[in-house]
C-alpha cells in the first residue's frame, strides 16, 4: 500500500509518497509566491495551494501504481486564516501565520478581554500570527468581507476540503486559533462570542489521525486516484513534523528549523505554561504539547544568503566559517526579522547586527546569523527548563538542520544531544503517517512512530564548546531588553 503526506508550507508544498514500511519512494516540491502587501503583513492565496496540490499529485505518482494509494494526510502551516462565503468561495487571501498586523487587536484580547480569561478559555494568550486576532481585524477593517464569512478553517483543512467537500479541522492546528478549549478539546463559546462568530461558521472537529472522508469523485479522476482514498484530518505543520520524527510521549522534544524555528514537547498529559511564553495546544497523537515558535528562522540564513550575498551556495559560503572561530563570534544577530513570538511576543521587535568592527568578515556575520537563530531557540528552551522540564536531548528536522555546521553550532549552544532522523521530511512524513493510522496500518500514533521513525545520526555537544557558547548567550541575551524600547519607538 502507498501513504501520500502532504507538507503544506511557506514558500513551498512538498509531497511524499511512502509505502506501508515507511520507506519514502518519491518527493515533489510545488512552490508557490508570499506577498508581503505592506511591512509585516503576509498573505498568501488558497488558490495557489490548490493549483499545487493539482499538479503536484499526479507528478507524485508518475511511475507508480495509484491504486495502491490508501490514504492521504496534510500537515500545514499553522494558525493561517481562511475565510470562505456561502458558495465555499475563498473571500480574500488568507493571512498567514506570520503577519503582523493585529498588534492592536492582540493588545485588545491581552490587555482589555485579559489574559487570564483567554487562558481560561483557550490555555493561550494572544499573539499576532493567531487566528483569533486577524478575524477581528477583519471586522475592524473588512467590514463587508467579514460580513460574508460562512466558514472558518486554516490553511491544511482548505486542501482537506478541496479532495473531501468536508468542512473539517483537527485539534493541534485548531489550538493555534485561539477559538479553541485547548484542555476540553472544543470550540470556545466566549472565544467565539468576542470574535462575532458563531459555532455554525466552525469546522467540524476531528483528531489528525481519523479519516474524515474520501476523495470526491471529481477530485479524485483530476489527480489520477481512486475515490476510495481515505483523508485524515492531518495536524498543524508542527505537530505533524513531531509524528514524523517520533516526538510523542512524555516530554520527547523536537527542533524543526523552517521558515519559522520551534521547540516542541509532546506531553501525556495537558498542561499550561503559567507564563503562557509558550503555547499549550492539542497533540496529532490525541495528548498535548508545548510549544515555542520564532518567526523567522531558516528565512534569516536565506535572507542573508539570497537578498544580501545574493549567492545560492549556502554550504560555500558556510564552508568560510573557521571551525576555531565557533563560540568566540564577536559579532550578533538578533533574528527578529518578521517581528517575534516566543517568547517575547513583540511585533516591533526587528533584526540587528551588533558588535560590528573594522576587522568582521562577511564570515562573521553569515556565523552571527546562524548563532542568532540557535539563541533564540535557546530562548524558548530555558522557559521549558523553567517549568521543570529538563530536556538533554532533541529531534531536529527542517530545512536548516541539513547544515552539518548549523547543527553543530545548535548542539553547543543548546548544550543538548540532537538526533537527526534517517528523514527529513518531518510533515509530510508525519502526514502520510497520520493517514496509515486514519487507514488501519497501525492502531495508533505512537505504534506508527515505533515502527516508522528511525534516527540516522546523533550530533553531541563538546564540553568546550558549550562553555564558550554558554558565555556568549549570556552576552545576546543583554541585546533584546536593551533594545525593547528603541524598537517600540521605530515601529510604534
Ligand atoms: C507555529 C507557527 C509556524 C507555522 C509555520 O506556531 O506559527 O511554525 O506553523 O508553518
Amino acid at each position: 500500500m502507498l501513504y501520500i503526506g502532504v507538507d503544506l508550507g511557506t514558500s513551498a508544498m512538498k509531497l511524499l509518497l511512502m509505502d506501508g514500511e515507511g520507506e519514502i519512494k518519491n518527493i515533489v516540491s510545488m512552490d508557490y509566491p508570499l506577498e508581503f502587501p505592506q511591512p509585516g503583513w503576509s498573505q498568501q492565496n488558497p488558490e495557489d495551494w490548490k493549483l499545487a496540490l493539482f499538479e503536484g499529485i499526479p507528478r507524485l505518482l508518475c511511475g507508480f501504481n495509484a491504486n495502491e494509494v490508501e490514504g492521504i494526510g496534510v500537515g500545514g502551516q499553522m494558525h493561517g486564516l481562511v475565510v470562505l462565503d456561502e458558495n465555499d468561495e475563498v473571500i480574500r487571501p488568507a493571512i498567514l501565520w506570520n503577519d503582523g498586523r493585529t498588534a492592536k487587536q492582540v493588545d485588545y484580547l491581552n490587555e482589555t478581554v485579559g489574559r487570564d480569561k483567554l487562558s481560561k478559555y483557550t490555555a493561550n494568550i494572544a499573539f499576532a500570527g493567531f487566528t483569533a486576532p486577524k478575524l477581528l481585524w477583519m471586522r475592524e477593517n473588512e467590514p463587508e468581507l467579514f460580513r460574508r464569512i460562512a466558514k472558518i478553517m486554516l490553511p491544511k483543512d482548505y486542501i482537506n476540503y478541496v479532495l473531501t467537500g468536508v468542512h473539517c479541522t483537527d485539534y493541534s492546528d485548531a489550538s493555534g486559533m485561539l477559538l479553541l478549549d485547548v484542555e476540553h478539546r472544543c470550540w470556545s463559546k466566549e472565544m467565539l462570542d468576542i470574535c462575532g462568530v458563531t459555532g455554525a461558521q466552525m469546522p467540524r472537529l476531528f483528531e489528525s489521525y481519523e479519516a474524515v472522508g474520501t476523495l470526491k469523485s471529481g477530485i479524485a479522476k483530476k489527480l489520477g486516484l481512486p475515490e476510495n482514498v481515505k483523508v485524515c484530518a492531518g495536524a498543524g505543520d508542527n505537530a505533524a513534523a513531531a509524528v514524523g520524527t517520533g516526538t510523542v510521549g512524555k516530554g520527547a522534544c523536537n527542533i524543526s528549523v523552517g521558515t519559522s524555528g520551534t521547540v516542541f514537547i509532546s506531553s501525556e498529559s495537558f498542561g499550561v505554561d503559567a507564563s503562557n511564553s509558550l503555547h499549550a495546544f492539542a497533540h496529532a497523537d490525541g495528548n498535548y504539547h508545548l510549544m515555542g515558535c520564532m518567526l523567522s528562522a531558516a528565512s534569516c540564513n536565506k535572507w542573508l544568503m539570497d537578498e544580501i550575498l545574493r549567492t545560492d551556495d549556502y554550504a560555500g559560503a558556510q564552508a568560510e566559517i573557521a571551525e576555531d572561530k565557533l563560540g568566540k563570534n564577536r559579532v550578533f544577530f538578533l533574528p527578529y526579522l518578521m517581528g517575534e513570538r516566543s517568547p517575547i511576543n513583540d511585533t516591533n521587535a526587528r533584526g540587528t547586527f551588533t558588535g560590528l568592527s573594522m576587522d568582521s568578515t562577511r564570515a562573521d556575520m553569515l556565523q552571527a546569523v546562524l548563532e542568532g537563530v540557535a539563541f533564540a531557540i535557546r530562548d524558548s528552551i530555558e522557559v521549558a527548563r523553567s517549568l521543570g522540564l529538563d530536556i538533554k536531548r532533541s529531534k531536529i528536522c527542517g530545512g536548516g538542520a541539513k547544515s552539518p555546521l548549523w547543527r553543530k553550532i545548535f548542539a553547543n549552544v543548546l548544550n543538548i544531544s540532537l538526533d537527526i532522523p534517517e528523514s527529513e521530511q518531518g510533515p509530510g512524513m508525519g502526514g502520510a503517517m497520520l493517514a496509515m493510522v486514519a487507514c488501519g496500518a497501525y492502531p495508533t500514533v505512537a505504534d506508527a512512530c515505533r515502527a516508522l521513525v528511525r534516527a540516522a545520526q546523533t550530533v553531541e555537544p563538546e564540553p568546550e564548546l558549550a562553555a564558550l557558547y554558554e558565555k556568549r548567550y549570556e552576552q545576546y541575551r543583554l541585546l533584546y531588553p536593551a533594545l525593547r524600547s528603541v524598537f517600540a519607538k521605530l515601529n510604534g
